[in-house]
């Protein structure tokens, strides 16, 4: 049989996880903080715009959004990230997405060219990285190239190293931030001169900025501040869901927002491949997007279980608070034993850094930069949040 060329990608994180974990029993109740799928009330507003709209489900949708939520999306772009009035319209820089993991995928697809100055061209993604990444890199037919985000680096890739015949041939950059797994967030400057480096070199910056909502006390800047005081949007798109901001992982609702070009190019290729996202949940994502009390209410949340991280766990495991996400990442020597470990003896389920990251060539596991990290989530409600790390605290 010829098998696609998928079989170049290593298993994914969670099939991994379980290979793991699965044929031992929890020491526990058990725990699941190994995804990222907030636990979070979902907003009651908009379960009632779903059942008000119901009979939208008996159209087919457009796939370039409703004009309604292009305008509710627009504005709360232009609000969050200061920007200009005249410098994103609704018609032209936005397109709304099944959830953003679908759309980082596809829209690399859609801007990576079969050659690039007459070479394969190259994906760049920092390392360790959200998974979709490298599988979209490998189907557009790219080399994915694995940037190191070390601790010393804040977690951050360093793109102004970089040679001359790499940038020349990338057809794009994925950039998580508030990065997940570490929860570093690029600065403004960070993302001006990615952007000029995109300009220079003729490559798109893919922002992926879903944990952009979730942070303690100040909002993130993102790609959008450092366009926005450039004055242009070229070469970017910027991605962004209701998944985590409204604990909404199941209504699969995010979009994408930046370059007219990339989007009109977006457009016509998800016209042919894309699936639209049904009318009844472009409603709900609306008044989702003009609502902000639910997202304050789970910043609330969210702060109240990074404090008890902090109390609890102090300064062991290399422990910081990051500045936007939910997920700790903890310095516990070597992840894969450690995960084992606190299910086997506490039953909290956690992912091991490595499967988010990926083994260097030469060095296997040891070269991996998540090799002796956990990620933990922390999606729960407070009260199994504070007894998960109750257990942690003793079993590690
Ligand atoms: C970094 C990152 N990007 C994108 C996504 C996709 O989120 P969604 O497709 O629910 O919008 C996730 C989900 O966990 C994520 O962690």
């Amino acid at each position: 049989m010829v098998l696609g060329r998928f079989e170049e990608l290593p298993p994914y994180a969670f099939p991994r996880l379980r290979a793991l974990l699965d044929g031992t029993p929890p020491g526990a109740d058990p725990i699941n903080m190994s995804i990222g799928e907030p636990q979070h009330p979902i907003p009651q507003l908009v379960l009632d715009v779903l059942r008000a709209e119901e009979q939208g489900y008996g159209k087919y949708p457009p796939m370039g959004g409703t004009p309604d939520l292009l305008d509710a999306i627009t504005s709360w772009l232009a609000a969050r990230y200061g920007l200009a009035d005249d410098l994103l319209d609704p018609a032209r820089h936005v397109v709304p997405l099944n959830g953003t993991r679908e759309g980082l995928f596809n829209a690399c697809l859609s801007v990576t060219p079969y050659r690039k100055n007459r070479l394969q061209p190259a994906v760049l993604i920092p390392n360790p990285f959200y998974q979709c990444y490298a599988g979209a890199a490998v189907t557009a037919g790219a080399e994915p190239v694995f940037l190191p985000a070390p601790q010393e680096n804040n977690f951050l890739p360093d793109f102004d190293t970089l040679p001359v015949d790499l940038l020349n041939r990338t057809a794009c950059v994925f950039l998580c931030s508030p990065a997940n797994p570490q929860g570093t967030v690029a600065d403004v400057d960070y993302w001006t001169r990615l952007l000029s480096l995109a300009e220079k070199h003729n490559f798109v910056v893919l922002a992926d900025e879903c944990y952009a909502e979730i942070y303690t006390d100040t909002p993130p800047p993102g790609a959008l501040s450092a366009a926005g005081a450039i004055g242009s949007v070229s070469n970017l798109l910027v991605f962004h869901s209701l998944s985590k901001r409204s604990n909404l992982p199941g209504l699969r609702s995010g979009f994408a927002a930046g370059d007219p070009e990339l989007i009109a190019a977006f457009k016509h290729f998800r016209n042919y491949g894309g699936a639209a996202s049904p009318l009844p949940v472009q409603a709900a994502a609306a008044a989702a997007w003009r609502e902000e009390s639910h997202v304050e209410e789970n910043r609330r949340l969210y702060r109240e279980k990074f404090d008890l991280a902090q109390n609890i766990l102090g300064n062991r495991f290399g422990f910081y608070r990051p500045a936007g996400g939910f997920y700790l990442w903890l310095d516990v020597g070597d992840g894969e034993a450690a995960a084992a470990k606190l299910w086997r003896q506490a039953g909290v389920r956690v992912l091991p850094g490595r499967y988010l990251g990926r083994d260097d060539p030469e060095l296997g596991a040891a070269g991996n930069p998540g090799h002796a990290f956990i990620r933990v989530a922390l999606v729960n409600d407070v009260a199994s949040t504070a007894t998960a790390l109750e257990r942690m605290s003793q079993c590690l």
